[in-house]
C-alpha cells in the first residue's frame, strides 16, 4: 500500500444511526480516505454494533473503501462473512485470532486486504510476528469498546517502535500503520510524528461543526 501522506478514516461510530446513509456521502465530501466501520459483538468488548446488513447497504452507496474493524471473539469463524459483505480491508484483533495467519491469507485469498489490531496493553512482538502477512497493522490507542475515549500516551511510543521496527525489516513500504481511539489535532500530530499512516477519527469527524475542516487538519498533520 502507498503511503504518500496521512490517511483519515471516520469511524461511522460517531455518526447518527437515524441517517447513516447522509452521514457517509458528507464525510466523503469532506475528505474522507476510507470509512471505519466498528463491529463489535458484546463478547470481546462491552459494546454491540453492527453487523453485516449493515456493511453490505454501506458497500451499495459508499464511494470510499470500507476499513473493516472487527471486535469479536471468534475472528476465524466470521472474518470472510464481512468480506463478502463488502470489506475492502479487514482487521481482526490478533488477542481473538486462533490462526492469524491463515486468517490473513483466507482474507487476501476473498480479495481484502488483512489487518490486524492490537489493544493497548498487548507487546509489540504481537505486531511483528504478523508484520510480513498482512497490509496494515492497527495499534489500538484506547481499550476498544466506546467512541469518545482518551488516548491513551504510550501509544506515541509503541507507534515509533513499530515504525522503527518496520523500517529495519524492509516492511515499511509495504504495512501501514492505522491508530484508532482518542484521535483529534493534538494526539493526531503526535503519532503522525511518530510514523502513523492512517488515522481513526469517529468524535474528532463526526462531532465537529466543520467536518472538511476537521479531515484536512489531520490530513495535513507532518
Ligand atoms: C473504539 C473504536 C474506535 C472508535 C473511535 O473501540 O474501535 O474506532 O470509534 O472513536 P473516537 O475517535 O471517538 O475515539
Ligand atoms: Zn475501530
Amino acid at each position: 500500500m502507498s503511503k504518500s501522506k496521512v490517511m483519515v478514516a471516520p469511524s461511522i461510530l460517531s455518526a447518527d444511526p437515524l441517517r447513516y446513509g447522509e452521514e457517509i456521502k458528507s464525510v466523503e465530501a469532506a475528505g474522507a480516505d476510507w470509512h471505519h466501520i466498528d463491529v463489535m459483538d458484546g463478547h470481546f468488548v462491552p459494546n454491540l454494533t453492527f453487523g453485516l446488513p449493515l456493511i453490505k447497504s454501506l458497500k451499495k452507496t459508499s464511494k470510499l473503501p470500507l476499513d473493516v474493524h472487527i471486535m469479536v471473539s471468534n475472528p476465524d469463524d466470521v472474518a470472510l462473512s464481512y468480506v463478502e459483505a463488502g470489506a475492502d480491508i479487514l482487521v481482526f484483533h490478533t488477542e481473538a485470532a486462533k490462526h492469524g495467519h491463515r486468517l490473513a491469507q483466507a482474507i487476501r485469498e476473498k480479495g481484502a486486504r488483512p489487518g490486524v489490531a492490537l489493544n493497548p496493553a498487548t507487546p509489540l512482538e504481537f505486531a511483528f510476528a504478523m508484520a510480513p502477512h498482512v497490509d496494515l497493522i492497527m495499534l489500538m490507542s484506547v481499550n476498544p469498546g466506546f467512541g469518545g475515549q482518551s488516548f491513551i500516551e504510550d501509544t506515541v511510543s509503541r507507534v515509533a517502535s513499530l515504525s522503527k521496527w518496520l523500517v529495519a525489516n524492509k516492511l515499511q513500504d509495504k504495512v501501514l500503520i492505522e491508530v484508532d481511539g482518542g484521535i483529534n489535532e493534538q494526539t493526531g500530530a503526535r503519532i503522525v510524528s511518530a510514523g502513523a499512516n492512517v488515522l481513526v477519527a469517529g468524535t474528532y469527524v463526526y462531532a465537529s461543526q466543520d467536518r472538511t475542516h476537521a479531515i484536512s487538519t489531520l490530513k495535513n498533520l507532518k
